[in-house]
């Protein structure tokens, strides 16, 4: 598998510090509040578990599985639910954890649907930002990084599946691709 990585982009002691970092302003903006937390399924499982240890609120954390992208690399405008939160959401304040916004597709949509069964607020955590790529505006209020027009892998983000185990952030050699 390491072999299929042309380069580390984010490491693991930049993911670590940038953790806990965004969950010391979580933890401060809503020391008032027990948020709701929303994980994206599968691409944030691994950063939600690593933020999920530093937040010191009394929260609930709770799974959706949206989709967007198919296998390959490229987007589609259409969001469907393949699995929905557990519970109401009205009056709650929610946090969604999410890996990447790339086209904004997947976040705008899914606020929307969100935002139609009345919680308290909805905000957005996303590990990873690619602002050149995006079509539909997203309001991230918590960004880990910011990264170029390139596709990546790594710290649960996939390539058709793979890679998601890598602890760091990569891009992968280009002939992964035409394979
Ligand atoms: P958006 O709807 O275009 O913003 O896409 C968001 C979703 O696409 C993310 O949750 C990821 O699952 C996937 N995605 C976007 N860019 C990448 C990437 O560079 N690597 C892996 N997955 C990506
Ligand atoms: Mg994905």
């Amino acid at each position: 598998m390491l072999n299929d990585i042309k380069r580390i982009l984010i490491t693991e002691e930049q993911l670590k510090a940038k953790v806990e970092e965004l969950a010391a302003k979580i933890n401060e903006d809503y020391k008032e509040k027990d948020p709701l937390f929303i994980v994206i399924l599968k691409g944030s499982f691994v950063f939600a578990a690593d933020l999920f240890k530093h937040i010191k609120l009394k929260s609930a954390i709770d799974f959706m599985v949206v989709s967007s992208y198919a296998s390959g690399t490229e987007s589609s405008g259409n969001v469907k639910i393949l699995k929905d939160v557990a519970q109401s959401i009205e009056g709650k304040d929610v946090v969604i954890i999410e890996d990447i916004v790339d086209t904004g597709f997947t976040l705008s949509n899914l606020v929307k649907i969100l935002k139609e069964r009345n919680p308290a607020s909805v905000e957005i955590c996303s590990c990873v930002d690619k602002p050149e790529r995006r079509v539909v505006s997203v309001d991230v209020k918590y960004k880990g990084f910011e990264v170029e027009n390139e596709f990546i892998v790594g710290y649960g983000l996939d390539y058709a599946e793979k890679y998601r185990n890598l602890p760091f952030i990569g891009i992968l050699k280009e002939e992964v691709y035409e394979k």
